[in-house]
């Protein structure tokens, strides 16, 4: 479905009136969440309920190898019926090659024609099970005891006598027009419902996978500086960053939720160490060197590809491009893609936030020092992709700001929780 707009505003006045609610403009356009962005799953949200609201057109097939009789019912039909549209054929055959590509909603057969009887063109389409649910009238000329019990095994649903009453044929035709839009809306919500329910286990798979993995970054959080709010902006630059560089969809998916498992190694540097105020001697920055091979351990190994994404994150976010990184001294692109990436995104944010030990840096100078290091700690593209998109970079740091909200207001990430 396509709404006809693509601006923030033409979409919310769209949709709001629907009864949708929709997120600020940054997360509807650019987020990925559950599978997708909040507006690819607000299209199918609205996609379902706009089969609802929009009247489908219906079709009534004629055939009767007689001009004059199609003209006949033609001119009884026009104008009596809502949002219906005749097609009329005076050839059996082509009928039937109309109907490989076209479904009506009810067809009104004549029974004695050159080509095939009336019958035989019921059988032939009936073959094809998406006429099953179609209502089929017969017309004929005989007295109806003799052709009615062969007519109905073939699946006429009624026989018109002829010649045929305009009244009563409109009337018929309207009470079956009812009747396979009842069927149809029946089906069709049927299908909506599968849908609903996929959606609702993917929804659940996601959402456990991000438990676990929420779970085991706050385990490390409780031991480290860094705040809830770095995990998440650093995630979100990251994937930012991946899209820019045109990564698959489902890469850019995984990284969101795989990025903050960066640190997780740090459970296992001692407390002396990792929660040391001042700075570390050479012997101890060796030993906190050891936090990416740590997690790359904690978490290989597993049949989970985010998982195995995160273990190659932890194991490649101190690489430099230059190979002057650790723990293996990696350089261009044998260090992984998505710790290239997380790369720029954890130091970037890092810079620009404030840490017990150091101030923020303002936004200019951070993104200097990226640019400075592009090609030397950083891969020249996910550096060029980053400042590509500095708006939606200073986007995501105030939309996931440590700072506390202002006096009265909602901070970013509370609204942010308010309206997902
Ligand atoms: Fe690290
Ligand atoms: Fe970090």
């Amino acid at each position: 479905m396509y709404l006809g707009t693509t601006t923030y505003e033409g979409i919310k006045a769209i949709l709001e009136p629907l009864g949708f609610s929709l997120p600020g403009p940054y997360s509807l356009l650019t987020r990925s969440r559950h599978g997708g962005t909040d507006l690819e799953r607000i299209y199918a949200q609205a996609g379902r309920k706009w089969k609802v609201l929009t009247p489908m057109p219906q079709t009534i097939l004629l055939l009767d190898d007689e001009p004059d009789n199609i003209a006949l019912m033609e001119r009884a039909l026009h104008g009596k019926l809502h949002n219906v549209s005749t097609v009329s054929f005076v050839s059996p055959r082509q009928a039937l090659a109309w109907c490989d590509r076209h479904e009506p909603d009810l067809c009104l057969i004549d029974y004695r024609m050159s080509e095939m009887n009336g019958i035989e063109f019921m059988r032939q389409i009936r073959q094809n099970p998406r006429f099953n649910g179609i209502p089929m009238v017969m017309i004929t000329g005989m007295p109806p005891e003799e052709l009615r019990p062969e007519a109905l095994v073939s699946g006429a649903i009624e026989l018109l006598n002829k010649p045929v009453n305009p009244d009563e044929m409109v009337a018929r035709c309207r009470n079956l027009l009812l009747l396979r839009k009842s069927l149809r809306d029946q089906r069709q919500q049927a299908s909506g419902f599968d849908e609903e329910i996929n959606c609702a286990l993917q929804g659940i798979a996601v959402r456990e996978h991000e438990g676990v993995i929420e779970r085991l970054v706050q385990f490390s959080e409780t031991r480290d500086e860094e705040t809830g709010g770095h995990m998440r902006r650093m995630a979100y630059l990251s994937e930012l960053i991946a899209r820019e560089i045109g990564a698959h969809r489902e890469f850019c998916e995984m990284l969101l939720l795989a990025a903050p498992m960066h640190d997780i190694g740090k459970i296992g540097i001692p407390d002396r160490i990792l929660l040391k105020r001042g700075s570390l001697t050479t012997a101890e920055r060796e030993i906190m060197k050891t936090h990416a091979a740590i997690g790359y351990d904690v978490l290989k190994g597993s049949e989970s590809e985010l998982l195995g994404l995160g273990a190659d994150i932890a194991h490649s976010h101190h690489e430099k491009f230059d190979g002057l990184g650790y723990p293996r001294g990696l350089k261009g692109e044998s260090i992984p893609l998505a710790g290239r990436i997380v790369a720029v995104a954890d130091v970037f944010d890092a810079l620009v936030n404030e840490r017990p030990y150091k101030n923020a840096w303002c936004p200019g100078d951070a993104f200097d020092l990226i640019r400075r290091e592009r090609g030397k700690h950083f891969d020249p593209e996910c550096v060029d992709a980053m400042l590509k998109r500095i708006g939606e970079v200073m986007d995501i740091e105030t939309e996931f700001s440590d700072k506390p909200a202002p006096e009265g207001g909602l901070s970013p990430r509370t609204l942010n929780r308010r309206v997902s």
